[in-house]
């Protein structure tokens, strides 16, 4: 169709992407045969089939499993060089990338091993595919502040390779006020600050990420809308929301891709982007987000394109950097 062309083919940027959440069924199960690690499947199929998801956690349940198969250098590099290649095919040119220490570091597995993995993969595409990537440190939230703390100390000797710093895992019962000084540390060393706040959790985490830990943008954000004055705040300080359709629709955030609120985000005057989130666990990387919203939602090309530019004007790109690809 006419919109499926012209979203393959403007240029677009990715500001919501777990690079954990880009593990595909079956690097998971060649690393898996690699390392001899067991895993709970017989073979690549059934670990796709394992992909249906009731809320949130169920799907946190076996991304930290599926994280498990990641072990050496190299395993990081291909991780990360697989999704870049996506990137490429389709016209990705800037990503903002997240990435969990803890997931890591907790089962001893250390930034040495990680980052010269992501940092090589990213140099790469770079130079031969002309990919810009910054790294966001995302904190995992069902873990203790002190845990981020000690986190955010270990990764100082790879701090100008990270742009920003991101809260995300289990939303409800751990809001972003738990964080408050861990991101207050992370600010006064210059990073930008993003967090998860309103994808299960209610409006009041919206404001607590604002308010607490001075965010510079909402992942995810959805629930913004039941929340008038919050509408309004989002609306008048143009803070970007980082929205995954096809994410919300696996984690039954809502029903029906149909009932999406993207566009009524949008037509309220909020700085809204598509992203994809966890692409190998929900079932499509961009291009297959932005489709998803132009067959059900009812998109036309000019709203397709504002939430393109959206996507740069929401990055963390410098000014004249963003002014190109506008
Ligand atoms: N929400 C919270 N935590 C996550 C997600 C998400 O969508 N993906 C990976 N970790
Ligand atoms: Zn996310």
């Amino acid at each position: 169709s006419n919109l499926e062309t012209l979203i393959q083919r403007l240029p677009k940027a990715e500001l919501h992407l777990h690079i954990e959440g880009s593990l595909e069924p079956q690097l998971m199960w060649d690393l898996a045969q690699k390392h001899h690690v067991e895993l709970p499947f017989s073979d690549v199929d059934a670990i796709k089939s394992a992909y249906q998801f009731d809320n949130l956690q169920s799907f946190l349940d076996l991304y930290y499993q599926g994280a498990d198969v990641l072990r050496d250098e190299d395993d990081f590099f291909q991780l990360m060089w697989a999704y870049l290649c996506k990137c490429h095919e389709q016209n990705v040119l800037h990503a903002e990338i997240m990435f969990d220490p803890q997931t890591h570091t907790e089962r001893g597995v250390s930034y040495d091993v990680f980052m010269p993995g992501f940092i090589k993969a990213i140099e790469k595409a770079r130079d031969e595919l002309g990919i810009s990537v910054y790294l966001i440190l995302s904190f995992l939230r069902h873990l203790s502040e002190e845990s981020a703390i000690e986190t955010l100390e270990k990764a100082r000797p790879y701090y100008e390779h990270i742009k920003a710093v991101g809260l995300d895992s289990s939303e409800l019962g751990n809001p972003p006020s738990k964080f408050e000084r861990v991101f207050a540390q992370a600010k006064a060393l210059g990073f930008k600050l993003v967090a998860h706040a309103g994808e299960e959790g209610p409006p009041e985490y919206i404001w607590e990420a604002l308010h607490l830990l001075k965010v510079d943008r909402i992942d995810h954000g959805v629930r913004s809308i039941e929340d008038p004055e919050l509408m309004a705040y989002l609306k008048q300080h143009q803070v970007p929301l980082t929205v995954c359709p096809l994410s919300n629709l696996k984690l039954c955030v809502i029903d029906q891709m149909s009932e999406h609120n993207i566009l009524q985000l949008m037509n309220d005057g909020l700085r809204v982007t598509v992203n994809a989130d966890d692409p190998s666990y929900f079932g499509g990387y961009l291009n297959e987000n932005f489709m998803a919203l132009a067959e059900h939602v009812n998109m036309q090309a000019s709203d397709l394109i504002t939430l393109v530019q959206n996507g740069f004007k929401a990055s963390f790109l410098p000014e004249k950097t963003k002014q190109d690809w506008l």
